[in-house]
C-alpha cells in the first residue's frame, strides 16, 4: 500500500504536533500526515508535569537562564544554540497560548514554578499536568485543519532514502499498522522525525512505553550521525512502586520545599551540595544512588507533608491523587522515591532548524541533538527546546518543499522487513527485552565502570544480532520492531559511553572520576557504517 503527502510527521508529541499544525497553515493546501504509533496523545509530552522554563518575571533575565543552562550542561552546551532557544522562550509561550494552551495564572500573571539548577522561579506550567494540556491544545489545532491526517496505531519502521543527483535524500517512511497488520509506504519530500526519547531502553524509567528510541535507530540505519548518547538523565524522584507503572514526582515538588530523607530520617542532601534538594539533577540522582548503595535500602523518601494540605492538593492535584490511589497520602506522609531513566541529552545530529545529514529529513524535540543540553539538561528546558526547534524548522522545511520537486515514487533504497506470516514466538521477544533493559539499568546507570561498560557492550552486541535475525525471519509485530530499535540504541549508548574517558555531567565513571577539560570538551559523534558512502548536502 502506498500514500503520498507533502509533509510526513512521525510522532504526535509537542514537537510533531506543533510542526504539523504550523506547516499546514504556512503552506496553504499542503497535505500533512501525522503518523503515530499508539493513540494521538501517547507521548512523553503527555506526562510532562513541571512545565516550560522561560524568562517571564521582572527579577529574572535571559542572561541568568543562559548561565544556568550552561552551568548544568557542564561545558558541553553550544552557547549560540542556548542563547537562541532561551531568548525565544517568551515568544513560543505566547504562540502556545494563541493556539489555546491554558497555563496556570495567579492574578493575571503566569504562576512560575521553581526547579533544580534554576536561580529564579521561571517554569510556566498548567497545574501539574502541563504536558497533557499542551497535547490537548495542539491536537485540537491539528484536528481543525482538514489538510492534516492523523494515522494512529501506525508505527514507522524505517525511512525511505534515495539517491538524488549524487546525494542522499529522504523520501518518506515505511510503516506497519498495529491492528490491520498492513505495511505501507508513505512518500513525501519532507519527513519530520519527532519520535521522542529512549527511556524504555532502561528497566526503570519515567517514560511511557512509546519511548523506544525508534527515530534515533531509523536515522542511524538511514545514514545519519548520532551524538552524545552517554548523557542519559536519571530523574531523582520517580515513585518507588515495584508493582505499579512508573510515576514521576515532579521536581517542582522540591521547588515548593519538599525535602529528601533516608530511611534513618536524615536530610542527606546537606552532605552533598550547598543547594541541597535544588542542586542540578545529576547531583541529586547520584546522591540518592550513593545513599541506596551505602544503606542497601530500596528507596529514599521525599517529604512535603510539612506544607499546608490545601496548598499541596491545589498545586499538585494529579500527583496527590495518583499517590493516594497507590496508598500514599502526600499531605501526611513522605513519598518513597528512586531515580529513573528520564531523558536523553543526545540524539540525531541536527541544527536548530532540524536539518540533519540527510536532505529532506528533519528532526525536532527529544530525538534531536542540537547542543542545547550539553552533558546534563536543565529542568524544563526540554519542552522549550522542542517547541522552539519545531517553530524554526517549519519555516526551513516549508522553504525546502517549495524549492524542490519530488519524484512520483522515489526509487527507494533496499529495505529489509520481516514477513507478515503469523507465528507466535513471543517468549523470545519478552526474554530479550527484559534482559536488555535490565542490563542497561544495572551496567549503564548513574554510576559506571569501564569493566561494566565492556561487559554490557559484549552482551548487547550478541543480543542485538539475535534480535536482528529474529526480526528478518519472524512475523512483524510492534514488539519486535521496537525491540530491534531498543537493542540498536542500547548499543549506541554504550559506544558513546566507552569513548568518554572522563566524568562529566550525567556520565560518571569510577575509573575516570575527574572532568578532563583538555581531552573531554567535545561531543561524542557516532557515524553509521553507510555514512561515508552517502553524498550529503546538509552535513554540519
Ligand atoms: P514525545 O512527546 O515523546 O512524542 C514522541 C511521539 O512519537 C509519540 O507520539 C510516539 O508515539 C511517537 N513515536 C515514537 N516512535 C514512533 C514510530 N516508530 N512510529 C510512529 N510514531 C512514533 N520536559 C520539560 O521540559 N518539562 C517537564 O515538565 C517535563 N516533564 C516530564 C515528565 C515525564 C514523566 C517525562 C517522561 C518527561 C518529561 N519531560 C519534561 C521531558 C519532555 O516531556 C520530553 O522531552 C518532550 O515531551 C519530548 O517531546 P517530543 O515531541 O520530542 O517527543
Ligand atoms: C519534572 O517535573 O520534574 C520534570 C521536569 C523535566 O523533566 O524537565
Amino acid at each position: 500500500m502506498e500514500s503520498r503527502y507533502d509533509f510526513i510527521v512521525i510522532g504526535s508529541g509537542i514537537a510533531g504536533l506543533f510542526f504539523a499544525q504550523k506547516v499546514a497553515n504556512l503552506v496553504p493546501g499542503a497535505k500533512v500526515a501525522v503518523i503515530t504509533k499508539k493513540g494521538e496523545t501517547e507521548s512523553n509530552t503527555n506526562y510532562a508535569q513541571g512545565g516550560i522554563a522561560t524568562v517571564m518575571s521582572g527579577v529574572d533575565s535571559f542572561d541568568s537562564h543562559i548561565e544556568d543552562t550552561l552551568k548544568s550542561g557542564a561545558g558541553l552546551c553550544k552557547r549560540k544554540i542556548v542563547e537562541e532557544i532561551v531568548k525565544n522562550g517568551p515568544k513560543v509561550i505566547q504562540k502556545l497560548v494563541d493556539i489555546g494552551v491554558r497555563f496556570t495564572k495567579e492574578k493575571g500573571e503566569f504562576d512560575l514554578g521553581r526547579e533544580g539548577g534554576h536561580s529564579s522561579k521561571r517554569v510556566v506550567h498548567a497545574g501539574d499536568l502541563t504536558g497533557r494540556e499542551i497535547e490537548r491544545a495542539l491536537l485540537n489545532a491539528c484536528r481543525k485543519n482538514k489538510n492534516v491526517d492523523i494515522f494512529r496505531n501506525t508505527i514507522a519502521l524505517d525511512l525511505i532514502t534515495y539517491n538524488h543527483n549524487g546525494h542522499w535524500r529522504c523520501g518518506g517512511a515505511y510503516t506497519f499498522s498495529r491492528h490491520k497488520r498492513i505495511f505501507r509506504s508513505f512518500y513525501a519530500p519532507v519527513t519530520m522525525l519527532a519520535t521522542g526519547g529512549v527511556g524504555q531502553v532502561y528497566y526503570n524509567t519515567t517514560n511511557p512505553d512509546i519511548a523506544t528510541g525508534d527515530g534515533i535507530a531509523m536515522a542511524y540505519r538511514a545514514g545519519a550521525r548520532i551524538a552524545n548518547l552517554e548523557f542519559i538523565q536519571f530523574h531523582p524522584t520517580a515513585l518507588y512502586d515495584p508493582d505499579g507503572k512508573a510515576f514521576l514526582i515532579s521536581e517542582a515538588v522540591r521547588g515548593e520545599g519538599a525535602i529528601l530523607i533516608n530511611l534513618a530520617g536524615e536530610q542527606f542532601m546537606k552532605k552533598y551540595h550547598p543547594q541541597k534538594e535544588l542542586a542540578a539533577r545529576d547531583i541529586v540522582a547520584r546522591a540518592i544512588d550513593s545513599e541506596l548503595k551505602e544503606s542497601g535500602d530500596n528507596c529514599v523518601y521525599l517529604d512535603i507533608s510539612h506544607k499546608k494540605a490545601s496548598f499541596v492538593k491545589k498545586r499538585f492535584t494529579n500527583i496527590y491523587k495518583e499517590c493516594l490511589k497507590r496508598g500514599f497520602d502526600i499531605t501526611k506522609e513522605p513519598i518513597p522515591v528512586v531515580p529513573s531513566a528520564h531523558y536523553n541529552c543526545g540524539g540525531i545530529v541536527s541544527d536548530l532548524y532540524g536539518q540533519t545529514d540527510i536532505e529532506g529529513m528533519y528532526v525536532c524535540g527529544e530525538s534531536a541533538f542540537t547542543g542545547m543540553h550539553g552533558a546534563n539538561r536543565l529542568a524544563s528546558n526540554s519542552l522549550l527546546e522542542a517547541v522552539v526547534m519545531s517553530d524554526y524548522s517549519t519555516n526551513v522545511a516549508a522553504e525546502f518543499f517549495r524549492k524542490n520537486s519530488f519524484p512520483e515514487t522515489p526509487k527507494a533504497d533496499k529495505w529489509l522487513h520481516s514477513s507478515i506470516v503469523r507465528r507466535k514466538d513471543k517468549i523470545v521477544i519478552s526474554h530479550d527485552k527484559f534482559e536488555l533493559r535490565k542490563l542497561m539499568s544495572d551496567f549503564m546507570g548513574i554510576v559506571r565502570t569501564s569493566s561494566r561498560l565492556e561487559m554490557a557492550h559484549n552482551h548487547v552486541k550478541l543480543i542485538a544480532k539475535e534480535i536482528d535475525s529474529f526480526y528478518l525471519s519472524h512475523p512483524s509485530s510492534y514488539d519486535i520492531i521496537e525491540l530491534r530499535n531498543i537493542a540498536l540504541v542500547a548499543n549506541l549508548i554504550i559506544r558513546c559511553a566507552l569513548r568518554r574517558k572522563e566524568s562529566r555531567g550525567l556520565h560518571y565513571i569510577i575509573d575516570y572520576p575527574n572532568t578532563d577539560d583538555k581531552k573531554g570538551r567535545h561531543n561524542t559523534i557516532i557515524k553509521p557504517p553507510n555514512y561515508k558512502h552517502l553524498g550529503r548536502k546538509n552535513a554540519r
